[in-house]
């Protein structure tokens, strides 16, 4: 493609998401683990999360998330998307990745691969499709995050299996007007820090030597502290990139983890409550999924309007982080 017909502005045009309809709410998980729902929702902010059935996979979640992408924008949405990303940390299976399993079901002439950056991974996904689109490899990237990390927690711990939920997010990336789209993106990652939050795959220890368990291990107190640290330097750089001031931004929609780190951000950035979106306490840390179903329901509940500068920052295993500035673009398939 020639360099003066390369987009100028690439953005976020489509978004869909789905949730699995199962409730488990943290009295059912008191049933199961020695907890209760006043320790959750002190520590957490979170009152229940959406659990996959048996059947269910990540697989069928992303199906649905772009089911519901079809029914709001109508099939078009669909029409010319060349690449499938599709973000998680719970494949299916390691080969074929869910992303070609997406592009069969949907019938996208399309190529397809699978990301894995841990909870930040659909930014991660976002930033990728935003660099084919902007370059000219791609012209519609339909990033998918989907997770079902109820499927590999161990439900006798605990410390980890009252923090996560199910869920799935699906979004268009393409040419914007200009003005509109993505004005930056920030990636981090730190591997010294792997050690505290890790799940098995082929190897049976990491590198510096930490025997990997079957199930997710996480040292949440070491997790917490990153994470406290990691949104708020995160935010300001993806602020800098973009040259924008925080009072710019017209939501800051951080990863759904723990409201105390949520909380803990917005009090050091000085961001009024109502500038913060969270909804952490109905659906749990979704990973992948959490920062799209939660840009979903500020949408549906007209907290975004088109134009508004949107801060999206998230951290997770790896350890790794992203963050980035979006302009909320109003497109009318
Ligand atoms: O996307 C991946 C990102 N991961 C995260 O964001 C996790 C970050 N970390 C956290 O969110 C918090 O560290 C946790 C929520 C995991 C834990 O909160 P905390 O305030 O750091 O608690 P703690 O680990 O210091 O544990 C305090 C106490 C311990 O008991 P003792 O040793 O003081 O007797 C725990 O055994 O709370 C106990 N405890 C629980 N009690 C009731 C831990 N989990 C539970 C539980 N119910 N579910």
């Amino acid at each position: 493609m020639k360099p003066s017909s390369l987009p100028h502005a690439v953005g976020l045009t489509a978004l869909g998401t789905y949730v699995p309809s199962k409730v488990v709410t943290n009295h059912d998980l008191a049933k199961i683990v020695d907890t209760n729902d006043e320790w959750v929702v002190s520590r957490t902010g979170i009152k229940e999360r959406r659990i996959s059935e048996d059947n269910e996979f990540v697989s069928t979640l992303a199906f649905r998330a772009v089911d519901n992408l079809v029914q709001k924008y109508g099939s078009a949405v669909l029409e010319g998307v060349d690449l499938v990303i599709v973000a998680t940390n719970t494949p299916d299976a390691l080969f074929p990745s869910t992303a070609a399993l997406v592009q069969s079901h949907f019938g996208l002439k399309a190529g397809a691969f699978d990301l894995l950056a841990a909870c930040p991974g659909w930014i991660y996904a976002l930033s990728a499709a935003h660099a084919y689109v902007k370059s000219g490899v791609c012209k519609k990237v339909l990033t998918i995050g989907s997770e079902v990390l109820s499927k590999v927690v161990d439900w006798t711990d605990r410390t980890t299996c009252v923090l996560f939920g199910d869920g799935a997010c699906a979004a268009i990336v393409e040419e914007v007007p200009d003005g509109y789209g993505f004005k930056s993106f920030v990636l981090g990652s730190d591997g010294l820090g792997g050690k505290h939050l890790y799940m098995k795959c082929v190897a049976p220890s990491l590198p510096d030597g930490t025997m990997i368990q079957d199930k997710l291990y996480m040292n949440g107190r070491e997790v917490f502290k990153f994470a406290v640290r990691i949104m708020e330097s995160a935010t300001i750089q993806a602020l800098e990139k973009a040259d924008m001031k925080l009072e710019d931004i017209a939501l800051f929609i951080p990863h759904q983890a723990n409201y105390r780190i949520i909380d803990a951000a917005r009090a050091y950035l000085k961001l009024p409550l109502e500038k913060v979106m969270s909804n952490v306490e109905r659906y749990g840390n979704t990973s992948t999924a959490s920062i799209g179903i939660a840009m979903q329901e500020a949408l549906d509940t007209n907290r975004i309007k088109d134009g508004d500068d949107l801060l999206l920052v998230t951290f997770g295993a790896g350890l790794t982080w992203a963050s980035g500035v979006v302009r909320w673009y109003h497109k009318s398939f």
